[in-house]
């Protein structure tokens, strides 16, 4: 793949150039490991996909998944950009509130909520609280009376559909026996409508569904829209009028993916890649056609279609910068090229997903040779890839893993190592948004039991 098809370019001495400043240079300026974010062209995602739903549907509204990167300034970036917020804890939704966005535009997710969640978000005015559960159902009233105020709330269901290319070990979305949302075969939604019917406080607003992280067809919307259609017609029949649909996030990217079933296999046991052909990936126009047809059809008034994106804004934008340190080959085994980024930077994402991997100080160069590629660690998940075909590779070059700019962050880990920079690029200036994290904060939640010394114990008693 090119460097164009991210929408970056290449310098002079065709090095990575990232947001008009070059990664080369960032690397050297800042150290490795580091992610650069382009803003701009992370603001014209989010822009773009906006635009394209709302060019599709009368009534849209988004709302950026926190999950998926959380650094605060790519948060506020995309916030500016008029999408609101989609929590899952305690700390998304102090993130969300402490950056200004007013509690009306932030939705409650997640399938285990703390009652301090729930209270909070209820007190602030949260905008609503997505309902995964009839246990949860039954906490959210109690703590709606407890407060005497109102509660909009969407029905998370489950459509029972698993979208194409999903990895069958994968435990998102709506695959049968997935953890999420109401069971739509087991009457679930019938006895949450019925505590809804009963309740002083809880007011039903729609139904929500997400299907998974990484969706490539967007037919696989369309399908798992089939399954659910018929909840809004239960709805009515208990005598509730759907205001809002919320059809949850998972647009996948055209430059990595994750792998399917037998991608994953032949990966890690062979070492084996899949091949990635990017082409533009377009969901709005597919996905909105069916949903209005229904509602038209039902003689329903079309409600308002919620999203919550995360991956599509963020992936291709941000950029993980890592430092070739020592390369070793070995007769009959090949060659390691050892990085000072692995298990805690990137091995858990590019374990179930296929990220390209460029050499950053010179893009132009043609892959070669094939190579394993590790990080500073020792332990089984150390991979950055097992098997990667490279230009040839020495000490102090820059690599760069494309795409890190969803979920990585959110799975790093320290494993012995301070957590990565973020720096935000835009017209060749870049700002730190994210330090490196000391070595002193590393250790500053130990609490050390400071114990007198044996010896000195002795000395006191003589
Ligand atoms: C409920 C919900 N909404 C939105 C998202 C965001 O998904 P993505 O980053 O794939 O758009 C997720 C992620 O899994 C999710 O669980």
């Amino acid at each position: 793949m090119h460097i164009e098809e991210w929408g970056f370019s290449r310098g002079p001495e065709n090095e990575l150039v990232i947001g008009g400043a070059s990664a080369v240079d960032l690397a050297r300026q800042y150290g490795t490991p580091l992610h650069v974010v382009d803003e701009d062209l992370l603001r014209r995602r989010a822009r773009s996909l906006r635009e394209a739903f709302e060019k599709e549907y009368p009534e849209v509204e988004l709302f950026y998944a926190l999950k998926c990167n959380s650094v605060a300034a790519l948060v506020q970036s995309i916030f500016e950009e008029g999408f609101g917020a989609e929590v899952m804890s305690d700390f998304e939704f102090w993130l969300a509130r402490r950056l200004g966005m007013p509690a009306r535009r932030i939705l409650l997710n997640g399938p285990n909520k703390s009652d301090t969640l729930l209270r909070r978000a209820i007190s602030d005015g949260v905008g609503a609280v997505v309902v995964d559960s009839v246990p949860e159902l039954a906490r959210l009233e109690a703590i709606a009376d407890d407060i005497r105020t109102d509660v909009q709330v969407l029905l998370r269901v489950n459509p029972d559909y698993v979208p194409r290319g999903m990895n069958s070990a994968s435990a998102t979305g709506s695959r049968k026996g997935s953890v999420f949302g109401l069971d739509l075969r087991t009457g679930e939604l019938g006895l949450v409508l019925d505590v809804i019917c009963r309740s002083r406080f809880l007011r039903y607003a729609g139904l929500h569904a997400h299907i998974g992280t990484g969706i490539r067809h967007p037919q696989d919307y369309v399908q798992a829209f089939r399954r659910i259609a018929p909840a809004f017609l239960q709805a009515r029949a208990a005598g509730f009028d759907t205001r809002i649909f919320d059809f949850g996030g998972g647009f996948g990217v055209s430059t990595s993916k994750e792998f399917d079933t037998l991608e994953f296999l032949a990966y890690q046991g062979w070492g084996r890649l899949p091949r990635l052909a990017p082409k533009a990936l377009a969901f709005a126009p597919e996905m909105c056609g069916p949903i209005k047809d229904f509602f038209t059809r039902q003689g329903l008034p079309l409600p308002t279609l919620y999203l919550e994106p995360g991956r599509a804004i963020t992936s291709p934008a941000q950029v993980l910068i890592l430092t070739v340190g020592t390369v070793k080959e070995r007769s009959g085994v090949g060659k390691w090229v050892i990085t000072d980024g692995g298990a805690g930077t990137c091995a858990f994402p590019l374990y179930y997903e296929y990220h390209e991997v460029l050499l950053a100080n010179d893009v132009a160069a043609p892959p070669t040779e094939y190579v394993r590629m590790v990080g500073p660690v020792c332990f089984s998940s150390n991979w950055i890839y097992r098997r990667k075909k490279m230009p040839p590779l020495k000490p102090g070059d820059v690599i760069a893993v494309m795409d890190s700019g969803a979920y990585f962050l959110a799975l790093e880990a320290n494993f012995g190592f301070p957590r990565t920079a973020v720096l935000m690029v835009s017209d060749g200036q870049a700002r730190l948004v994210r330090r490196r994290e000391t070595l002193e904060e590393m250790a500053s939640r130990d609490i050390l039991e400071v114990k007198p010394h044996a010896d000195a114990a002795a000395i006191n008693r003589i």
